[in-house]
């Protein structure tokens, strides 16, 4: 049998990529392990495809004719609706799963560790990992069942995740609940298409998107665990949405009736220019363009009502349904979403002299495999239009758009929202924004009729307010 390393220069001789053992001479017995272990993770027999990719810059996919979506408008009061009926007695079944997608490198907030530790509750500073975990326990408790949480790490966050939920003793769910699985990893390459070393026996190495989601569940036997456990449909959401709403009934029992392998929440666009996907029907096709992808006229166009033409901006939480996954991924070695193209900064290793080189332009390009780029491949699609305010704020930034700022405003003036529903006062400045910051912890509500079950609340309320559980 040939040794590790004559497989790898191998396969590295024959997609042009010898250069990653420049520095093999010198290399200590472990780091030329550590070597072999990255080049292990690299999918050779998609390489020429790859390369490809690299050098043909983005490419924008050209539809001969794109139409708006049809989008089912979720009622505003959904309880006696026979689609939550459904979704809850899914949920008492604890057969449907939240999965969670948390590892991406999170660079445009710049916090040092996992994204989910960043503390984001605008009165008692949660971590964005409790606020999703006080909702899949506030799920159990109101109906019954016993949901799995399966979470996504990548190889360089995957320790600190683990140590983290142990640290806060899992925010309070059992251990046997919660599983981690590590998405795979994608070679950062130069302009030329080189693989790029991050140091003589690294190779630069990135998560390969939330869309490796998929074919990581296959290949780590989430999929065969959820089957074992009957579980029938998957909650997909991302680490970067305080809002959302990761178990929502009525979603769920939507999905389930429209006998659907992919559903998707909707929100209508900010502005013309906003940078989300947008839903779409391409040459009869439901998918996600992104941003980029829609040409300026359709992002501008108006119904005859005035209202935007293309206005469903995808929020990035969606149902799958297991055999969806299964279906998709029965050969994993045959399955792959399209890779999508990014030209980013990466410091790496000068081959002739061995220092690390900090790159002050843009010198690698990084691919990443999207998640909504398997609702063209879905059945029975149905994509549900829900309320901005009530569900999207991501914390995409330290400040400006999408930032720290602006999503614990959101969540803050959501929970005033739902006090005032509750026929709470709560007072408001001149200019009519609430004064103070107001925090309803999941336990206690997961939506605004919730919190008028339950203990009574004060008449008014002023200054930091938190809603405790009881
Ligand atoms: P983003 O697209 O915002 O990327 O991820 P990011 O890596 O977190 O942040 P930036 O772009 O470096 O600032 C959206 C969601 O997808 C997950 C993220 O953890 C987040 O929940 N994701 C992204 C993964 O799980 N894996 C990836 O490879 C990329």
């Amino acid at each position: 049998m040939q040794s590790r390393e004559t497989t790898l220069r191998e396969l590295c001789s024959r997609h042009e990529q010898d250069h990653v053992f420049t520095f093999w001479d010198r290399l200590t017995p472990d780091q030329r392990d550590m070597l072999l272990s990255d080049l292990e993770r690299v999918r050779f027999e998609e390489m020429p495809a790859l390369l490809r990719i690299v050098a043909a810059g983005t490419e924008h996919p050209h539809y001969d004719r794109i139409e708006p979506p049809v989008c089912v408008r979720r009622p505003v009061d959904t309880r006696g609706d026979e689609r939550t009926a459904l979704g809850e007695s899914l949920l008492s079944r604890s057969a449907v799963a939240a999965l969670l997608v948390a590892g991406g490198q999170g660079t445009r907030l710049g916090f040092d560790g996992p994204k989910g530790a960043f503390r984001i509750s605008p009165v008692r500073q949660k971590p964005l990992f409790q606020l999703f975990a006080e909702q899949i326990l506030a799920t159990d408790r109101r109906y019954g069942g016993r949901t799995r949480w399966y979470i996504m790490t990548s190889e360089a966050n995957d320790a600190e995740t683990r140590a983290f939920f142990e640290q806060h003793r899992r925010f309070g769910l059992p251990l046997d609940q919660i599983s981690f699985f590590k998405q795979g990893s994608m070679p950062a390459f130069s302009l030329d298409g080189r693989m790029i070393l991050e140091s003589p026996h690294r190779l630069a190495l990135s998560p390969d998107g939330h869309g490796g989601s998929l074919l990581a569940m296959a290949t780590t036997g989430v999929l065969a665990d959820m089957a074992g456990r009957g579980i029938e449909h998957v909650g997909y959401f991302q680490v970067d949405n305080p809002l959302v709403r990761c178990l929502d009934p009525f979603f769920i029992g939507l999905h389930a009736e429209r006998g659907s392998e992919m559903s998707s929440k909707t929100v209508p666009k900010a502005s013309d220019d906003e940078k989300v996907g947008v839903f779409a029907i391409c040459d009869g096709v439901l998918r996600v363009l992104e941003y980029s992808d829609l040409p300026n006229e359709l992002a501008k166009a108006r119904q005859p009502d005035g209202s935007r033409r293309f206005d469903a901006g995808s929020i990035a939480v969606h149902i799958l349904a297991r055999t969806f996954v299964e279906r998709l991924t029965a050969d994993p070695a045959a399955f792959r979403l399209p890779w999508h193209r990014a030209v980013k900064k990466v410091s790496s290793v000068d081959l002739r002299t061995g220092q690390m080189v900090q790159p002050n332009a843009p010198n690698a390009v990084k691919l990443e495999a999207f998640v909504f780029d398997a609702l063209p491949l879905a059945k029975n699609p149905v994509i549900l239009e829900t309320n901005r305010r009530e569900e999207f704020s991501p914390v995409k930034n330290a400040t400006g758009v999408d930032s720290v700022e602006t999503s614990q405003r959101a969540l803050s003036d959501r929970a005033a929202r739902w006090l005032e529903s509750a026929g709470v006062r709560v007072p408001r400045t001149a200019a009519g924004e609430y004064s103070g910051r107001y925090e309803i912890s999941p336990l206690r509500a997961m939506e605004a009729a919730h919190l008028r079950e339950g203990p009574p609340l004060p008449r008014e309320v002023r200054g930091d307010v938190y809603v405790d559980a009881t």
